[in-house]
């Protein structure tokens, strides 16, 4: 269509992208249409997409002539990296760089960069509050993104730092979901204490995204935080124990456990926690209710959300 814009999103097939080729998609006279990554144009997830109307073009990070080739022609990017893929903060920064590489050939005029917090710059390495992981970093998946947004900068790519919120979909799919202890009872195990845990439907990321393609150059340069609610462990659990009809009590895991729970990344999780645990008042602060409601107006609560998933959330057998 002459006059649309076309987004390449990087992570098609996945929670992020996905979210915001369906938001690009299903706007028909938004003014912008979806090219869609992936690596494999014939898989399942990438034939929805195709369904929808996207174009749908063969990418792979880790090749930085397909990415070019990805990006040509297009008006903007959506980049996201894959951290827990590889469990490597080298790669994530080589990725971050060849995507940034990727926009500045392409020209494009409005990156989306969905990165975290170097959370290097509340806490120095030297800090014993938590341990130091692979020598230099603290959150190795938050430290490799928020140290990358420099890169954009550098290379002069008119980038939106969009930083994102933990997923509620953790429950569902990353084994973060209620579990039944030995006294029978279902426990909402994370280690926030008493403190608030900003949290988002990850569909809702996408949205806020396209809303912040529609805003245009009014967002360019700009860090913004999205958020679907600022809910603490406690309140989370009782919106579970209302949808799943069984009380769900909270239980405040200690970093020092969670960090020793053994499965891969536990330590970076349980660090990432500490974090923003420790740093609550800018964690949260940096994530605004009104501007992630003003860029997706259907953003959706918790309670929402688990009524809408409750069937997908596990719950202890
Ligand atoms: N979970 C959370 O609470 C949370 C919160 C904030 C931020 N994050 C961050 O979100 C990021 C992950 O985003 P997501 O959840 O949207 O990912 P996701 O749902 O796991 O999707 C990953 C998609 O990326 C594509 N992909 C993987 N490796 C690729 C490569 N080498 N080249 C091109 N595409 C590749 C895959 O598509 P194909 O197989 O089709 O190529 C896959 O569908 C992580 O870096 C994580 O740190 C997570």
């Amino acid at each position: 269509m002459t006059g649309t814009k076309v987004i390449a999103v990087v992570g098609a097939t996945g929670s992020q992208g996905g979210g915001l080729v369906r938001a690009i998609q299903s706007d028909p006279d938004g003014g912008f249409r979806a090219r869609a990554l992936t690596r494999d144009v014939d898989s399942d997830k990438a034939k929805a997409l195709a369904a929808l109307g996207a174009e749908v073009v063969a990418a792979d990070v880790d090749d930085a002539e397909s990415l070019k080739r990805a990006f040509d022609g297009a008006y903007g990017a959506y980049c996201v990296t894959f951290y827990w893929e590889h469990f490597s903060p080298e790669k994530e920064k080589h990725q971050i760089r060849a995507m940034a590489e990727a926009a500045k050939a392409a020209g494009l005029q409005h990156v989306v960069w969905s990165t975290l917090e170097d959370t290097r710059d509340w806490m120095a390495l030297e800090d014993d509050r938590m341990p130091t992981l692979m020598e230099k970093y603290k959150v190795p998946h938050f430290d490799a993104k928020g140290e990358s947004n420099a890169v954009f900068a550098e290379l002069g790519v008119p980038t939106t730092y969009l930083h994102t919120s933990f997923y509620w979909d953790n429950l569902i799919f990353f084994g973060m979901g209620p579990q039944r202890g030995e006294d029978g009872k279902l426990a909402f195990n994370i280690p926030m204490g008493d403190r608030r845990l900003p949290g988002i439907a990850a569909e809702d990321i996408g949205r806020c995204a396209y809303g912040i393609f529609k805003a245009g150059g009014d967002l360019i340069g700009k860090s913004i935080g999205i958020v679907g609610e600022h809910l603490s462990g406690a309140e989370m659990a009782t919106a579970l124990s209302s949808a799943l009809g069984e009380e769900v009590v909270y239980n405040a895991v200690p970093f020092d456990i969670y960090r020793g729970l053994g499965f891969p990344g536990a330590d970076d999780l349980g660090n990432m926690f500490q974090f923003k645990h420790d740093f609550q008042e800018d964690y949260v602060g940096r994530r605004d209710l009104g501007l992630s409601r003003g860029l997706n107006p259907d953003l959706q609560t918790f309670a929402t959300w688990v009524a809408a998933n409750k069937d997908r959330i596990p719950s202890g057998g």
